[in-house]
């Protein structure tokens, strides 16, 4: 498990695998819903799960017609998978894994997510 206790003062922490930065607060991100955040010119959707008590991240760009769209898809779960549904034409995918788990389409990017005293952060690996 990666130390993250340099969190507490710093937006942007590096570990071994990831470069974690300071998204936003807990607040800033609605109960069962997601919200688009930027790393660089990367666009990352976050979701606050709060039905499953859980964090996910994941590319904000759906590659099904190439929208900038996840962030505003519906969430829920199927067959205990936690799952994102665009909002264009409904192509889902695993928050857990990037799978596409409804048509044959590329898997997304998913980020691993921590809160540290009220904040969210987001772990990009590093190449
Ligand atoms: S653009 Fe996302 S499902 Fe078509």
């Amino acid at each position: 498990m990666e130390q993250l206790n340099e969190l507490k003062i710093a937006t942007t922490v590096e570990t071994d695998n990831h470069t974690w930065f300071r998204a936003a607060r807990v607040e800033d991100f609605p109960a069962n819903g997601g919200a688009c955040v930027k790393y660089g010119d990367q666009q990352i959707a976050v979701f606050n799960f709060t039905r499953r008590n859980e964090w996910y991240a994941c590319q904000n760009l759906c590659p099904h017609k190439m929208q900038m769209a996840l962030s505003r898809g519906m969430i829920g779960s199927q067959e205990g998978e936690p799952k994102v549904a665009c909002p264009f034409h409904k192509k889902t995918f695993s928050l857990r894994n990037g799978q596409c788990l409804n048509a044959e389409e590329q898997n997304i990017t998913v980020y691993p997510v921590r809160i540290e005293n009220g904040f969210v952060y987001i772990g990009v690996a590093k190449p």
